[in-house]
């Protein structure tokens, strides 16, 4: 063993301060992050999460901002995980070159890395199985399947809460209660495995708005369902309320990325003649819907969408699930753009600050109606507000009624339009007025109280849907007579 140890670490032996591509050990993952962040005090923080690995390993993270440590309004939150799975380990590497080349980039003053800092909060959190890492290469780093699982052999790809379960038996009954589901979670499948419970704190306490978690295997960017609606194994396209939001998400990383989305390259199971057709991803632009590949259930990026306001896709890095220390360098320049497009589409939709006359209003419900097409389309999916009012919606260019409620107010209503090629989230804030004081209040009484008088742009009375909805059944009704 000592002898493999040796052969995949044979990179290690530099002295450098300088970042170099190899593979960094469980104990010199930490000492990278600690040397970035005495080099870029003011951008980052390095962490661990709530608890480590079944072998006691904690678990690191890195946040990059320009206020370390907390979260502010208008600010998106977005991570990338790595090496969920052990034995595939070039997101584990790719995390660490990026924490680097972030605080390189701020120091050399790189306007877009400077800004990007500026305007978003980063968490990356190279390793979430280092006990699966260890084995993995301490057996050879081979492409197989050692060192997969953590250290209870459990696979913590499969280890999350079955949400989708949830929302699917509320689709069938026709129950519109669509985000936030942990609470209607009453048993659990499997015991959760100490890093899935850390990952889950963690996903639940930072108020997530972008997440991709990173795999080995194949070249593909995969997005919600991964779960199949009837259990189909394969091949059942499984959409969630936000497909095309998930689409053109999972595209930003592919068509960034050297050949992710090429249709020209080869497929990565290229032994099977009909096995290497149909997983030829790059002839479909290096996106797939989860199921529609292959169902799984207790997936970490279906948990992350329908446990918080987090929209998170699955990335397939390449078809060596342990590349060798050599090409390191190679993938990084083939991700780099990639890497860093897909945390911009955390800028894109529309963001906003939910208040009344005293404050911020918590926990606000933010439901959006696509009028884009002839026939609105209300996106089953609502987020909620952070802790400063604030939420972010990601959203396709387009047309859409968005809608601000809260228990307690009136509900407000209004149109925005996402444009094209966005570099910031429109900003649309709401103030509601609490319905007691409309009776309350001897002066306003009568008045409608969402008037126009702070020159905001028109705020409907009542949703357009909900008028053009009637207008279509009134159509319906007189057609029959
Ligand atoms: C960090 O910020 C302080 C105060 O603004 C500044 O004096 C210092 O030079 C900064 N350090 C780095 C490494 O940028
Ligand atoms: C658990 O970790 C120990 C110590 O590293 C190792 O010897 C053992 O093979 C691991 N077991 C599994 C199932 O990963
Ligand atoms: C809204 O509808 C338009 C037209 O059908 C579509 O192109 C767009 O992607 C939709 N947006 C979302 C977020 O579903
Ligand atoms: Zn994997």
């Amino acid at each position: 063993m000592a002898s493999y140890l040796v052969l995949c670490l044979a990179f290690l032996l530099t002295t450098s301060a300088e970042f170099v591509w190899r593979h960094h050990t469980n104990e010199q993952l930490p000492v990278i992050l600690e040397d970035i962040h005495a080099r870029c005090p003011n951008i980052t923080r390095v962490y661990a999460l709530t608890e480590p690995s079944v072998n006691g390993v904690p678990l690191y993270v890195i946040e990059f901002s320009d206020n370390p440590g907390f979260h502010q309004p208008y600010k998106p939150e977005v991570k990338y995980v790595g090496n969920i799975h052990g034995n595939e380990v070039l997101g584990r590497e790719l995390l660490l070159g990026l924490a680097h080349y972030l605080c390189e980039q701020y120091q050399n003053r790189d306007r877009k890395i400077r800004s990007l800092i500026h305007s978003t909060r980063i968490h990356l959190l190279p390793s979430m199985n280092p006990d699966g890492w260890q084995l993995s290469t301490e057996t050879g780093c081979v492409d197989y399947l050692i060192g997969r699982t953590n250290n209870h052999s459990v696979d913590l790809n499969r280890n999350f809460p079955d949400l989708d379960a949830i929302t699917f038996e509320f689709e069938r009954q026709g129950i519109n209660h669509n985000n936030h589901l942990l609470k209607d979670l009453t048993r659990l499948a499997a015991p959760l495995e100490p890093e899935t419970r850390a990952v889950m704190r963690w996903i639940m306490s930072v108020p997530f708005v972008l997440s991709a978690a990173m795999h080995g295997g194949d070249l593909v960017a995969n997005y919600p369902y991964d779960e199949s609606r009837s259990g189909a194994p394969v091949s059942e396209y499984s959409a969630s309320p936000d497909d095309d939001t998930f689409r053109e998400l999972a595209m930003a990383y592919a068509s960034a990325h050297a050949d992710m989305a090429s249709a020209t390259r080869r497929g990565c199971h290229t032994g099977n003649s009909e096995e290497a057709a149909s997983y030829n991803f790059g002839k479909q632009g290096g996106v797939t819907n989860g199921a529609a590949w292959y169902s799984l259930k207790g997936g970490m990026q279906d948990f992350n969408y329908l446990a918080t306001n987090a929209f998170e896709v699955t990335l397939e890095l390449g078809c060596d699930k342990y590349p060798p220390a050599s090409v390191l360098q190679q993938e990084w320049e083939r991700n780099r753009e990639a890497l860093l497009a897909y945390i911009w589409k955390a800028h894109t939709g529309i963001k906003g600050i939910v208040s009344d006359d005293a404050g911020f209003i918590q926990n606000a419900v933010i439901s959006v109606v696509n009028i884009t097409g002839p026939v609105p389309r209300p996106i089953r999916h609502d987020v909620t507000t952070a802790a400063y009012g604030d939420y972010y919606r990601l959203l396709t260019p387009g047309h859409y009624e968005v809608t601000a409620s809260h228990p307690g107010y009136f509900p407000v209503s209004r149109v925005v339009t996402v444009p094209r090629h966005q570099t910031a989230a429109h900003v649309l804030n709401f103030q509601l007025e609490p319905t007691t004081s409309w009776f309350d209040d001897e002066t306003s009484f009568g008045i409608y109280p969402h008037g126009l008088r702070d020159g905001q742009p028109r705020i409907y009375k009542r949703s357009i849907y909900e008028q053009v909805a009637k207008t279509m059944l009134d159509r319906k009704e007189s057609a029959k007579q």
